[in-house]
């Protein structure tokens, strides 16, 4: 409530401490006009955990705080705005490709794509609609989609598959017709699509457990929050993650900059890994 606001003050020295912690947890990199943004959100944590100040915070996180007081820092400070169907020349571009592996590999094969930083899910839910209208037979393949974000919170909602059918506005009837409804103002993914993504937390700066590779890597308006190094030696390390003839989509005012070693762009923010090319041709 309004009342509430002004309630804690942040110093520059509070703020300094802040944004180092969620740099080396995360790798965000939070700017001075997030300042405004770090107080409404923690404000709610200081409130619950009865704590008198964001230095009082800091302190409790390094010294006693759980394991669950850390993610939830974490989860506060993550921005988390996605869509169905954000830029569609991505999935236009996919279904081609995915189009290409099928006629190339036995029926039944495996085809994995990953969406790195999915937040609620719109991502990779878009990629099991569009590819499963597209081709029906997909559901004899051996066909999996990863779905994996650093935020918990937005996790359990993307794994759960009900939105507000606000969510369809901008969508064709058509595209609107693959989710299911609720009744209650409501919009569900339909179990097919919702049983081929696996939602997992995981830190895109930590270790990746996954074997891969991938026939395809979403990772879109996720390195924005990060600084050139780190960006740098993610996109790096998606490399070795795609399969031949991978590809690796990215948001629409991002670019590889150092990492963007081993690909070569093949679209509008779509590259695909230039040293499985050069195996392939040797
Ligand atoms: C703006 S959303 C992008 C969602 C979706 N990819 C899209 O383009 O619509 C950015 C997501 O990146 C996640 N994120 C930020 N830092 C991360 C990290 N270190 N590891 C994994 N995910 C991270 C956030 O939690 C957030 O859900």
């Amino acid at each position: 409530m309004g009342m509430e606001q002004g309630e804690f003050s942040l110093s520059a020295g509070e703020f300094a401490r802040i944004k180092a912690r969620v740099y080396s947890v995360a790798g965000i990199s939070l700017s001075d006009a997030k300042r405004t943004l770090v107080i409404s959100r923690l404000s709610k944590i200081l409130r619950a955990l009865e704590l008198p100040s964001f230095n009082a915070y800091v302190d409790y996180l390094e010294r006693g705080g759980s394991a669950e007081d850390g993610q939830d820092f974490i989860n506060a400070l993550t921005t988390n705005l996605t869509r169905f169907y954000r830029e569609d020349h991505h999935f236009e571009h996919l279904r081609s490709h995915v189009r290409a592996l099928m006629a190339e590999r036995p029926r039944g094969s495996r085809l994995r794509i990953w969406s790195a930083g999915c937040s609620t899910g719109q991502e990779p839910y878009t990629i099991a609609l569009d590819l499963l209208a597209a081709f029906p037979d997909l559901r004899r393949w051996d066909f999996k989609i990863l779905a994996t974000d650093i935020d918990t919170a937005v996790i359990a909602k993307a794994a759960a598959g009900v939105y507000p059918e606000s969510e369809l506005a901008g969508l064709s009837s058509e595209r609107a017709r693959l989710f299911a409804k609720g009744g209650d103002g409501s919009i569900r993914i339909p179990a097919a699509e919702r049983d081929l993504v696996s939602f997992k937390p995981l830190n895109l700066i930590g270790a990746w457990p996954m074997r891969g590779p991938f026939d395809a890597i979403f990772c879109r308006n996720v390195a924005i929050y990060f600084d050139k190094p780190t960006q740098g030696e993610m996109f790096g390390r998606f490399s070795q993650m795609l399969a031949p003839e991978g590809f690796l989509y990215i948001g629409h005012s991002e670019n590889l900059g150092s990492g963007g070693e081993g690909f070569r762009l093949v679209g509008k923010t779509i590259y695909q890994s230039r040293e499985k090319l050069n195996k392939r041709a040797a």
